[in-house]
């Protein structure tokens, strides 16, 4: 009896002992993705994280480093792990790439605690989804864990691996960088550190910005980034060349300190996205999933196509400042642009250079003051322009650029917000050029995030929409503040117009949209139809084809898409069909195919119609395409009309060949198209009612 009980026992402890230990790995619901924590003999945190069995993210430590006001932590142990699991779960997009997101996951919560006085805890909350892992730090509070001053944060990702990497340099002021694509063990930032074409610029680290996507040399793809960025600084990640490791290096202010807090505190989440397919990554919808639920309602913004005075500005035919001679925001010149608008069925107009104080907004100078945001230039009749559009269903969006004087800006957002309320305007751009003022302050730091997050919120009160430019990443916060509707956050159109070094090239869409468009939705401005800029800016071109031009209002997503060329390249144009028809809502979208900086393809069904459209690009590289109308609707028969490179289209040599066909097709049909060097081809699908 006695001899039983013992080996009872002794099962009893095994069974325990197994469990406990397997526990501590977790798996995403599908299983493919495999995470586990503990502590090393260091007594610090670490997690590690496998992908079809292999390993993606060896052991990889987490913690902080306090200034000395704070102890730093002690060796810790696990004293509890908490787990979750959703299945079943979906919620509801007010507007987007898709109407509902698949939530599910499996989760735990770990609770670290020291193993010696003061006996303080650390707990790190880890979500496993199928598309990828985010891990957070939570710190309770603590009598010697209060008011914290956090030097950096020291959360590693140790790749181990050699990939390839197409990243950005850490820069704690501008995302307008060009992507490079190098091994890991190649990056350099630093030789970006003084970039001609940039007004603003601060590269301190050998540091890449996120989201950085990455492919292993046994071909699943990688992307890291950030979701939920509140109340602490934006995240760049610095580069061991050697060991192959990525720590978190936190973007800070003049003085060292990179961020304060209070406990308790949640820190942003830290994402790592994994895909076997390059096409799965721009698919995940990680990034929203990790965000807290609306906290508003924004049935009062309909997503649409809007034009602007604004190319005109870049290209140099018009100028912001009245006192040019050349200005642009003029009564009468925004009501042409309603009228054309009004007559394509484009809901807005953008009018930039309305206010008065743009004869000083750039340069190195104390710009706090230069501009307020009620007063209009006198050729200007804001009242008038704004009822006149309204006349002609297309609504005005506002413009504040603050030339990067955030205080001013905050000192005067209820003004300015009421004013627009009391105009019926529902949205506004905003703009941060320059150096933060004042000195020490960078736009990535722990003070503009706020900031940046001060104006959602205030212009939510006013059911106003923001659109930022020179703003902080996307991390998502669009599904908290569906205000949050679009933003700027990469190297833009405008630098077509007047960038020295030549331009976007021919690959930077195929790389955007595998890096910074998996972080949200992007204002890049497609659609200029005057490629080579003649004769305004000889020294200047779009770097793609026509067609591709049409491509990126499906291939890059955003719920306000810009209209931006003067109205006499659109008019009578064949191929403005293409931009009149394109929806900017979407029920669904598929990536049918795509290799990070070479090529995608894009298709989307608009909401509320049974029409889908089709984007395809590529860079540099002539190819062919099959796509499979798998994706339309089953029964269904369909009128394609096909905006496709001619045969002798090229970006550089004669980007204006193109194509329009017409075909009908369904469900099973193929259709193949020659993509041009620096090409595309957009399709509209319409149901066929005969
Ligand atoms: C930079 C923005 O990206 C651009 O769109 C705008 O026209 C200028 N700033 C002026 O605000
Ligand atoms: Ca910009």
């Amino acid at each position: 009896m006695k001899k039983f009980t013992v080996l009872f026992l002794l099962i009893i402890l095994f069974i325990f002992s197994c469990t406990v230990l397997s526990f501590k790995r977790i798996s995403s619901p599908d299983h493919h993705i495999r995470l586990r924590t503990d502590v090393n003999d260091d007594g610090l945190p670490y997690y590690l994280l496998k992908y079809h069995g292999k390993t993606v993210i060896d052991t990889s430590t987490l913690g902080f480093k306090f200034d000395k006001s704070t102890p730093p932590f002690g060796k810790l142990k696990v004293i509890e792990r908490k787990y979750t699991l959703q299945r079943d779960e979906s919620w509801e997009m007010p507007w987007g790439e898709q109407r509902f997101v698949e939530d599910n996951y499996n989760g735990v919560t770990v609770t670290f605690k020291e193993i010696e006085e003061p006996y303080r805890k650390l707990l790190v909350e880890f979500k496993v989804y199928n598309d990828g892992i985010g891990f957070r730090y939570i710190l309770p509070e603590h009598e010697k864990l209060k008011d914290l001053v956090i030097l950096d944060e020291k959360t590693e990702f140790n790749l181990k691996h050699d990939h390839d990497v197409w990243w950005i340099p850490g820069d704690w002021d501008i995302y307008e960088h060009l992507y490079n694509h190098t091994k890991l063990s190649e990056i350099n930032a630093l030789k970006y550190r003084s970039h001609a074409s940039l007004a603003q610029s601060y590269i301190p680290y050998n540091a890449v910005n996120t989201p950085v996507t990455m492919k292993s040399e046994d071909g699943y793809y990688l992307s890291f980034h950030e979701a939920n960025l509140t109340d602490y600084p934006g995240m760049t990640l610095k580069i061991d060349t050697i060991n192959l490791t990525m720590t978190s290096e936190l973007v800070g202010n003049a003085d060292e300190v990179k961020a304060h807090i209070s406990t308790p505190f949640k820190t942003p989440w830290r994402t790592i996205q994994l895909a076997e397919k390059a096409g799965d990554l721009i698919e995940s919808k990680l990034i929203v999933n990790l965000n807290e639920p609306a906290k508003i309602d924004v049935s009062w913004f309909k997503p649409t196509k809007y034009m602007g005075i604004w190319w005109d500005m870049h290209i140099g035919t018009k100028s912001w400042d009245m006192a040019s001679g050349r200005h642009g925001a003029t009564t009468e010149y925004a009501k042409k642009y309603i009228d054309f608008c009004a007559e394509n069925g484009i809901g807005a107009l953008l009018v930039e250079g309305w206010n008065t104080g743009w004869e000083h907004w750039f340069g190195d100078f104390d710009r706090e003051g230069v501009f307020d945001f009620v007063t209009p230039y006198p050729d200007y009749d804001l009242k008038e322009v704004v009822a006149y559009g309204k006349s002609k269903g297309v609504e005005i969006i506002m413009h504040h650029e603050t030339s990067a004087a955030p205080r001013t800006y905050e000192a005067q957002l209820d003004t300015a917000y009421a004013l627009m309320n009391e105009l019926g305007i529902s949205a506004v751009k905003t703009g941060y050029v320059g150096k933060i003022q004042p000195k020490g302050y960078y736009h990535h730091g722990q003070w503009m995030v706020k900031h940046y997050r001060k104006v959602i919120e205030t212009a939510s009160k006013y059911n106003i929409a923001v659109n930022a430019h020179e703003p902080i990443k996307a991390t998502g916060i669009r599904r908290t503040y569906p205000n949050a509707i679009s933003r700027e956050g990469l190297r833009g159109q405008e630098f077509n117009a007047w960038s020295s070094d030549g331009g976007n090239p021919p690959d930077h869409l195929p790389t955007v949209a595998f890096t910074r468009m998996l972080a949200g939705p992007i204002d890049f401005t497609p659609g200029i139809f005057d490629i080579k800029l003649n004769p305004h800016k000889p020294d200047n071109q779009i770097n793609t084809t026509l067609a591709h031009q049409l491509a990126l209002y499906v291939v890059i997503y955003s719920p306000i898409q810009m209209v931006p060329d003067l109205i006499e390249n659109y008019e009578g144009h064949p191929a403005f069909q293409f931009i009149r028809d394109v929806g900017v809502d979407w029920d669904e979208s598929r990536v049918l195919d795509g290799e990070v900086g070479e090529f995608v393809t894009i298709a989307r069904k608009e909401r509320d119609t049974d029409t889908w459209f089709l984007g395809s690009i590529t860079n540099e590289e002539p190819r062919k395409i099959d796509i499979h109308c798998d994706f339309l609707d089953k029964g269904k028969k369909y009128k394609a009309i096909i905006y496709s490179d001619g045969k002798d289209a090229h970006w550089d040599d004669n980007p204006y060949d193109y194509n329009i066909d017409t075909v009908d097709v369904y469900h099973r049909s193929d259709i193949s198209i020659q993509l041009a060097s620096g090409g595309g081809c957009a399709i509209s699908f319409f149901v066929n009612e005969k």
